[in-house]
């Protein structure tokens, strides 16, 4: 699995192109991401500008050694690179179970380019079935929304960081991590749907984002797809 991640993120990190503004994504597989573009500033001597999608990507690509901007400096990204915990055919996705998935959104919808980088593992025919739709919550609305989510056929499920503790989002909010039986037949329309409850921040369905796709396979080879 390690190998698979690494060949995809390493892989993805070659499309980056001097003077390029890139969305940096969150989790194993774009560690390994961070990982090539550090060489390849080191080596190469290209120059790039990075935007975090989470505390923790950002203090590894400051360890990197990766400049970094924010939101207020940056219009549009170039390219960005991230994992995914789901992606079918036509390349829409569950994204959050590292509980990043709001900012990972913000920057996914300012890119022109979204690269997502993951194991063969990761990929399905139908979203929902392998893993949880997380949904991220205002913790004031939790009990609405998930009696809202139930009524939509879900089984939420509070994330915990430790028994008793809730996890908590890099925004101060909590994860509702859904099941959706048999996973979920129209995810277009529950995503339309989610985003309308009050209370619900942002939710894991990242609908027409995704438009390549680096798998990785457990031989170490990655191979690229675009939409
Ligand atoms: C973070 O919130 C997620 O969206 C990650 O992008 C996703 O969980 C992929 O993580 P791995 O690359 O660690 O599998």
């Amino acid at each position: 699995m390690t190998n698979a991640k690494q060949a995809a993120g390493r892989r993805a990190a070659e499309l980056v192109e001097d003077g390029m503004t890139v969305g940096l994504g969150t989790g194993s597989t774009v560690f390994f991401t961070l990982q090539r573009l550090a060489e390849r500033i080191r080596d190469e001597g290209i120059s790039l500008r990075g935007v975090p999608t989470s505390l923790d990507t950002e203090s590894k690509a400051r360890e990197f050694g990766i400049p970094l901007a924010t939101l207020d400096e940056v219009e549009r990204i170039a390219l960005t690179i991230d994992g995914a915990d789901e992606i079918d055919g036509d390349y829409q996705m569950i994204k959050g179970g590292g509980g990043a998935l709001l900012r990972e959104k913000v920057v996914a919808t300012i890119s022109d380019r979204v690269v997502t980088v993951v194991g063969r593992d990761k990929l399905v025919e139908r979203l929902g079935t392998t893993f949880l739709l997380p949904v991220e919550v205002v913790p004031f609305a939790r009990a609405t929304v998930r009696r809202a989510i139930k009524a939509l056929g879900g089984e939420p499920t509070v994330r915990l960081a430790e028994p008793e503790r809730p996890f908590v989002t890099d925004n101060g909010n909590q994860i509702l991590d859904c099941k959706f039986e048999g996973g979920i037949a129209d995810a277009r329309a529950l995503a339309a749907r989610l985003s309308t409850e009050p209370g619900v921040v942002e939710h894991g369905l990242f609908i027409d984002l995704a438009t390549d796709v680096v798998i990785g396979d457990d031989t170490g080879t990655a191979e690229l797809r675009s939409k």
